[in-house]
């Protein structure tokens, strides 16, 4: 089974509309059991809280399934999860802190946009203080990169229905 965590601030929109992205991929591709997937803020800011009104509208409209509750990395992520995968620097920043802190120095996290060809190094922009077609935008490049990480993580590990 590979573990597989989104990371983003509020954990109310970019990475529960991540996870739900990955959720949705997995299963029509016939692989979901070979997976586990959550997703966490680095803030505190909205714990217990389900996603953004405008992260749900943006699932429905794709059609896609999210299911979650807003929760705060916490050390144990860092030993249960095999790929860690932040949105924005500035939460990689705070998630490379936080390892060092918690004694998992060795453990790479990633920008969720390095395994786009051409994009590495981009953030996922935050959409929270912008209009609904922040929202769209974001769900845009989650599919693509998704698309990307899961090519090199099935490529990686064996994985095929
Ligand atoms: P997220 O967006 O990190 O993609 O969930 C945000 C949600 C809430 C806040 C900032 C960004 N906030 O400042 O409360």
């Amino acid at each position: 089974m590979i573990k597989v965590l989104f990371v983003c601030l509020g954990n109310i929109c970019r990475s529960p509309l991540a996870e739900a992205i990955f959720n949705d991929k997995v299963k029509k591709l016939g692989i979901g059991p070979y997976f586990k997937s959550d997703s966490a803020g680095t803030s505190d800011y909205h714990i217990g809280e389900l996603p953004d009104e405008r992260t749900i509208k943006c699932a429905q409209v794709n059609n896609i399934k999210i299911n979650h509750r807003g929760r705060q990395v916490n050390r144990i992520d860092f030993r249960e999860f095999d790929y860690i995968l932040a949105m924005d620097h500035q939460n990689l920043q705070n998630l490379n802190l936080m390892k060092s802190k918690y004694g998992f120095e060795q453990k790479e996290i990633f920008l969720i946009r390095d395994f786009v060809e051409g994009s590495q190094g981009n953030p996922v922009p935050d959409p929270y203080y912008g209009g609904e077609e922040g929202f769209h935008e974001i769900y845009r490049i989650l599919d693509e990169a998704i698309d990307h990480f899961l090519n090199t993580i099935q490529e990686r590990h064996q994985i095929y229905a």
